[in-house]
């Protein structure tokens, strides 16, 4: 049976001001902060294209022009490539431009998730449309979208990618309510229940809600009905737990390597993983960080006060 619509639209909420890397996107969006030489909202829409979605929604806001520049043409730097003969750039630069079809609207001001998504819903129409959020940059095969929009052809019922996490993360997540007993990695399961960011004593699970999601339009009239709720802002989960109270709306643990390109450290994970799985960088990286991690060649910051390993470096 194969009675689900067809998928072609993305909603990319990217409104979001990014203060954790601050200064640096006092005017450069976080999306646009570069791992290796690509943004990282290019790879979110490299994984859209080649999961078949080819029209991709932005929601977007101030100080946030350079994304619209970045998937744009950019006729004055094709002609000096050209002029150069530098193909295999100006191949990078009509790349992104070439991914999809890109629309915008905007969110004025940061009223959380489910505002935003909200703010999709005369783009989208009366069709099931997937989300997808900037911060979680995947790598895997077959991309996590497509995994999602799988099992949404299967059962025409909206579904959401989760993650297991250590129980003392939970709150800095959406976490799912499952039946006793159910796996999300063996396969789509009925959600019961969704809370955001619960402290980690009430959380009804360590299944956390990870950046994407395939959902049914029904989502949007909730979403018109839902009041502030966590740190006051509209939830997309506070709206997937009324669907999960219509038993409308099922998870799924999808495979592959997830970083949080939202936060540092999440962002320098994604940056050495990606390197080290590229065969150009990998030789040279990998022994830099070998050297890096031997005490005699950390720089002298980490060796601190008269080069001791383990030294504060407080001096
Ligand atoms: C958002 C969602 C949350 C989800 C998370 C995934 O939170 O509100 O439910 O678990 O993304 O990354 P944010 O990271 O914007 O605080």
């Amino acid at each position: 049976m194969d009675a689900a619509a067809e998928v072609r639209k993305v909603v990319i909420p990217v409104a979001g001001l990014g203060t954790r890397f601050l200064p640096a996107t006092k005017s450069l969006p976080k999306e646009m902060l570069p791992l290796l030489t690509k943004p990282t909202i290019q790879y979110i829409v490299e994984e859209a294209a080649a999961s078949g979605l080819d029209d991709v929604l932005f929601v977007t806001g101030r100080l946030k022009r350079a994304i619209e520049d970045h998937f744009d043409l950019l006729p004055s730097m094709e002609v000096h490539l050209a002029s150069r003969g530098r193909e295999d750039l100006l191949q990078r630069v009509r790349e992104p431009a070439a991914l999809a079809s890109f629309h915008y609207v905007r969110q004025p001001s940061p009223l959380g998730l489910g505002d935003a998504v909200l703010r999709a819903r005369h783009h989208v129409g009366r069709a099931p449309f997937a989300v997808m959020l900037a911060d979680d940059v995947y790598v895997a095969d077959p991309p996590a979208i497509a995994q999602l929009l799988r099992a949404y052809r299967e059962a025409a019922r909206s579904v959401v990618a989760v993650t297991r996490v250590p129980r003392d993360e939970v709150g800095r997540y959406g976490v799912v309510a499952l039946p006793p007993g159910a796996d999300p990695a063996l396969g789509r399961v009925a959600a019961l229940a969704f809370v955001e960011k619960p402290r980690p004593e009430a959380a009804p699970s360590e299944w956390a809600v990870v950046g994407r999601y395939v959902l049914e339009p029904e989502i949007f009239e909730i979403l018109e009905r839902t009041g502030p709720g966590a740190g006051g802002e509209v939830q997309l989960t506070d709206a997937l737990n009324e669907l999960a109270r219509r038993g409308r709306v099922d998870v799924l643990a999808v495979s592959g390597e997830r970083y949080d390109v939202g936060e540092p450290i999440g962002f320098v994970e994604a940056t050495v993983a990606l390197a080290l799985s590229d065969p150009e960088l990998a030789p040279r990286l990998g022994r830099f960080l070998k050297g890096l991690l031997s005490a005699d060649l950390r720089p002298a910051a980490a060796r601190g006060p008269g080069g001791s390993a383990g030294g504060t470096g407080c001096a």
